[in-house]
């Protein structure tokens, strides 16, 4: 693949009108289709509206010459000369199907087909296809022009020189990409669960409130936001199905279950900021209540929701999912945390991670606290990962 194949894009939402964007700036031709001839309105005129800062910015030099490399097309039948399409449609595995069949028959058989699904089964849409091993996972981040992270995800059909192909194509659109195994939530869905879920769990415990764990979290464990900002943030409607589509997916592995607080707000309509209402208020004059900034009990919050994010790390490496390298830089530059889990792992030292959650587990006799058997393997022979 070179600057000159043509990428196509279908559908121009939050996540396609990004991805368009990125390879237009890079040097494409682009398709970006949609059924729904509003959005590529909306698309069109979101993206002159950023190109056109970014050019009073200085950092591009004109925003009329990348638009003009994106055709933005009802008729699908347009794409039939792309060499890549990426489809970012609503996520819906028998909509995916349907829509990589039809698409199948309009390309040529060297065309390569990429899905942008956050958690749906590469390996099921390229089932779809009369040539599964064309069809890949290409799981960009929220915005996609911002975010440098792209999960690059084999399905089990998929023809393996692929996978370089597609990396070295993300590397020249500016992005860094990491390999992911075909399984439930790729990398940074998967390994983040607790930021979210053992949060809640220590709020409803009584342990701590929202802003005494949001305090935690950043002052303690150095991240940008806490988890209860962050998910007010993402929205509930988005993050509460991540975590339920992901503790299906995982067989009901109690791990990953989700918690009634969050499906409460969901069901409430208390989506977060957008809705004015989540975890906190965001109704004008509301007040923003006060952490109790209490050290100790700060220390043991972190502590224990680290522990569990490093530990779902450590399984995933167990598990094959990713390297080592793909898995630090997964969690760095898909959802910014201060240090890769693994290199927070060594330098806490397996044998205290294992306590951790050894005295977790004990306390509770949960499944969701069981450490891996890697972690358990490292802290026997006191190494490192990194
Ligand atoms: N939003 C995120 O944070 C995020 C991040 C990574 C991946 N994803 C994934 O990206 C995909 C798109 O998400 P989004 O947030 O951009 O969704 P969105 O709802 O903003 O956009 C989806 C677009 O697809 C169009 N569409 C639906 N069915 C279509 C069809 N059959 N043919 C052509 N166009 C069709 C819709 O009109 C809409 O414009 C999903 O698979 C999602 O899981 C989303």
């Amino acid at each position: 693949m070179t600057q000159n194949t043509t990428i196509g894009v279908i559908g121009s939402g939050a996540m396609g009108a990004g991805i368009a964007q990125v390879a237009a700036m890079a040097g494409h031709k682009v398709i970006l289709h949609d059924n729904n001839v509003h959005a590529l309105d909306k698309a069109r005129k979101n993206m002159l509206a950023t190109l056109q800062k970014l050019q009073a910015k200085g950092k591009i030099a004109s925003a009329d010459e990348i638009l003009d490399n994106i055709q933005f097309a009802e008729k699908q039948q347009i794409m039939c000369d792309c060499g890549l399409i990426i489809e970012a449609i609503v996520e819906n595995l028998d909509v995916k199907k349907a829509v990589f069949a039809r698409v199948e028959n309009m390309v040529s058989d060297t065309c390569i087909l990429a899905t942008n699904t956050s958690s749906l089964s590469v390996t099921s849409i390229a089932a779809a296809c009369r040539i599964p091993s064309r069809v890949m996972g290409l799981h960009f981040f929220n915005p996609a022009p911002l975010m440098a992270l792209v999960e690059v995800v084999p399905a089990i059909q998929t023809k393996p020189e692929l996978v370089p192909m597609a990396a070295e194509l993300m590397k020249a659109w500016g992005k860094t990409p990491v390999v992911a195994k075909d399984t439930p939530g790729f990398i940074v869905n998967r390994v983040a669960r607790p930021f979210y879920g053992e949060a809640i769990r220590i709020m409803e415990e009584g342990i701590a409130d929202l802003a005494t764990i949001d305090w935690a979290m950043t002052e303690i464990g150095g991240f940008r936001m806490g988890p209860f900002t962050l998910t007010d943030y993402i929205g509930h409607d988005v993050n509460y199905v991540v975590t339920e589509t992901v503790f299906q997916s995982f067989f009901y592995d109690p791990r990953y279950r989700p918690s009634f607080s969050q499906k409460r707000l969901l069901e409430a309509g208390w989506l977060g900021r957008k809705a004015g209402r989540g975890f906190y208020d965001y109704a004008e004059g509301a007040e923003s209540p006060t952490p109790d900034r209490d050290e100790e009990k700060g220390r043991k919050i972190a502590e224990r929701i680290i522990v569990m994010l490093i530990n779902e790390a450590v399984d995933a490496l167990h598990l094959g999912v990713a390297s080592a390298a793909d898995l630090e830089t997964a969690m760095t530059k898909g959802v910014n945390y201060p240090k890769g889990l693994l290199a927070w792992c060594d330098e806490w030292g397996s044998g205290k991670c294992l306590s951790l959650l050894d005295a977790l587990y004990n306390e509770y006799h949960e499944d969701r606290y069981r450490a891996s058997a890697l972690l358990r393997k490292q802290a026997m022979g006191n190494k490192k990962f990194v």
